[in-house]
């Protein structure tokens, strides 16, 4: 796929609002601030297609992004959870948006779970990869900002969520990631290649 061509298809507040749900997309899932919409821009290398912040919470709604014209191939840019400042009831609302899109969008076809690679694996990480386990959904983590670690701590920290998470190894992948330096983009390509392939 050509990722470069990926452009911006419609943002939705719930499931019910989101785009057909035929073809293929890949969900781009993590704690607030981790790094996904990043991610995205460095995957599309695009500097602006997601909208990034330094301020947790920026991305509230499901953004949907194409690849090229063909809406039948998607990247989906989903709000992240768990930032502190968000009132209990919001949090929760936004659980049971997330865990809907999760059980019930039959286009997706697999998930990356974005970790910033010093903060892996919270709660609510871990709630998601039950959800994603429940499914057979696979799972593609990104242990990102690696660029914040010298190298050896990034490949310990590597090994450390790889043995943490050995029950889900059928189903979970894990690699190393940094939008800021570029590092990691091709074997994420590889991975979404397969998923958006038929
Ligand atoms: P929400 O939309 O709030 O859930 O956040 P997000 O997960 O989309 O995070 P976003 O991509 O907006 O990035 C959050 C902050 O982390 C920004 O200040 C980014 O510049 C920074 N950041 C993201 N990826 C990297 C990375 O690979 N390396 C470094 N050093 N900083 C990064
Ligand atoms: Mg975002």
């Amino acid at each position: 796929f050509n990722y470069q061509a990926a452009r911006f298809l419609t943002s939705a507040p719930t499931l019910a609002t989101c785009p057909p749900d035929s073809g293929a997309e890949v969900a781009f899932a993590g704690r607030s601030n981790a790094g996904k919409s990043s991610a995205i821009n460095a995957l599309t290398r695009q500097k602006a297609l997601a909208r990034t912040s330094k301020t947790p919470g920026r991305t509230q709604l499901i953004n949907f992004f194409t690849l090229g014209d063909d809406t039948e191939r998607r990247l989906v840019d989903l709000p992240g959870y768990g930032f502190a400042k968000v009132p209990e009831s919001v949090k929760l609302e936004w659980q049971r948006h997330l865990s809907d899109y999760l059980q019930r969008r039959a286009s997706l076809r697999g998930l990356v779970l974005v970790m910033d690679v010093r903060h892996p694996l919270s709660e609510f990480d871990q709630t998601l990869l039950g959800w994603a386990d429940d499914k057979a959904m696979p799972v593609h983590i990104l242990l990102t900002k690696a660029d914040k670690l010298k190298s050896g701590a990034g490949k310990n920290a590597l090994q450390q969520v790889r043995s943490r998470l050995r029950e889900w190894e059928d189903l979970v992948s894990i690699q190393l990631f940094s939008s800021l330096k570029g590092q990691g983009i091709e074997e994420v390509h590889q991975r979404l290649d397969s998923w958006l392939l038929d």
